[in-house]
């Protein structure tokens, strides 16, 4: 499983990147509104992002554009900020649709708001790169939302998607909506590709009170051998 970090903020983006296991960053409307993002600093600041994580690291930069060709227009925008952005559209007729011409140009597409086996097929099939689940949202109407996770990793995987999506590439699934460390470990139970996870969850994901416990008897110990 990989790891992406869900902000917009640059100096947890910083901090994530500077530990050694960050794959790339999820972004969306209400991440860029929560760090006081400027409309005309949009594309400025998803160039920032690209920057901090590197070629190799995927920047999803999502499209508030509501008809097919306008999502087209605004993704062949934003895929010319840096190589490695990835355009976030919604699971809609129009971001399939959208979807789908993006692909033909060769610019890779995270379809989010995703959440049921149906709307992850269609886009898979329409070629998307990734797909993004979502947990908490589910959980948050007293729903299950890592059991439709599971099935969608499921139905997934049970298709080779690899004529549909850019360079032949598998579909990768992107565990999304995620609140807790829990959420996490089910996720990569379940074989998701990806977790993004909001700054908190990471650092929770790092910790574990038998951890704290080792590490201070060991110090306690090595100061009796300094001692000895
Ligand atoms: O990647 C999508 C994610 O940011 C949504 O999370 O917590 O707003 O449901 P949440």
């Amino acid at each position: 499983m990989k790891f992406f970090l869900d902000t917009a903020d640059l100096d947890e983006i910083q901090e994530a990147a500077s530990w050694g296991a960050l794959a790339g960053v999820t972004t969306n409307p209400s991440l860029y509104a929560k760090i006081g993002g400027k409309l005309d600093d949009f594309h400025a600041h998803m160039k920032r992002i690209c920057d901090i994580v590197g070629p190799e690291c995927p920047v999803s930069a999502e499209t508030v554009a509501m008809t097919r060709d306008e999502m087209v227009a605004d993704g062949l925008k934003l895929a010319e900020i840096a190589p490695n952005i990835v355009v976030k559209i919604p699971t809609m007729v129009e971001g399939l649709a959208a979807t789908k011409e993006l692909a033909k140009h060769g610019v890779p597409v995270n379809m989010t708001l995703c959440f049921s086996v149906p709307q992850a097929l269609l886009a898979a099939r329409a070629g998307a790169r990734y797909i993004s689940p979502f947990i908490g949202r589910f959980d948050d109407i007293s729903q299950d939302g890592l059991a439709e996770v599971g099935n969608i990793i499921a139905a997934i995987g049970n298709y080779d998607f690899s004529d549909s999506t850019v360079n032949g590439e598998q579909v990768e699934i992107i565990a999304a909506s995620i609140r807790s460390a829990n959420h996490v470990t089910q996720c990569a139970l379940m074989g998701a590709d990806i977790a993004t996870v909001p700054f908190g969850v990471l650092k929770k994901m790092v910790q574990h009170p038998l951890t704290d416990r080792g590490l201070d008897s060991f110090m306690k110990d090595w100061e009796k051998v300094q001692n000895a």
